[in-house]
């Protein structure tokens, strides 16, 4: 198999390497005042969230849909509100992760190239008003 073959999942290591960057991300959310207000107080079931969906969409077994369902990441991000700032937040943290747990290129670049596009994706609000009120009538519209 020649490196283009092989998925990311696979280049990184698998698993246990999804693990520490999820560990490495959130420990760094943990102690960023713009993010962690947007997180619950337990972080532990959106750690596993994160982790089996990264796994899944980099190329590993399709787990995150299996126990989950459909990502539909967007909307499930909607009750949270996420403008520029937290955005680039959560940017920094994933680049830093990345780097501190040793991801070589290229899945390096891959991988920050999908988070920095798929960051921007998941912003909702460019004033930071409380959009969730919007989300739950979206229907009405
Ligand atoms: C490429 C970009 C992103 C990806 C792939 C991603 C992925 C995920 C996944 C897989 C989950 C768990 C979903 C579930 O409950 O099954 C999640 C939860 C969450 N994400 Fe993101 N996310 C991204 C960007 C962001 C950004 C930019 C923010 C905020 C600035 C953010 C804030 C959150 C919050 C607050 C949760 C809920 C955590 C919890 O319930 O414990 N995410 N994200």
């Amino acid at each position: 198999m020649t490196e283009s073959e092989r998925s990311v999942y696979e280049m990184v290591g698998g698993d246990a390497t999804f693990r520490q960057l999820v560990d490495a991300f959130y420990r760094r959310v943990e102690a960023d005042e713009v993010l962690r207000p947007l997180f619950p107080e337990n972080l532990e079931e959106g750690k596993y969230w994160q982790y089996l969906f990264l796994a899944q969409f980099f190329g590993g077994p399709a787990q995150y849909i299996a126990e989950r369902g459909h990502p539909r990441l967007r909307m499930r991000h909607a009750p949270f509100i996420i403008d520029q700032e937290g955005r680039d937040h959560w940017f920094a943290h994933m680049c830093a992760a990345i780097d501190e747990v040793g991801i070589q290129e290229p899945a390096r670049s891959i991988m920050r190239d999908y988070f920095e596009r798929g960051a921007t994706f998941m912003i909702n609000t460019e004033s930071g008003t409380n959009n969730l009120m919007q989300w739950q009538n979206r229907s009405k519209d």
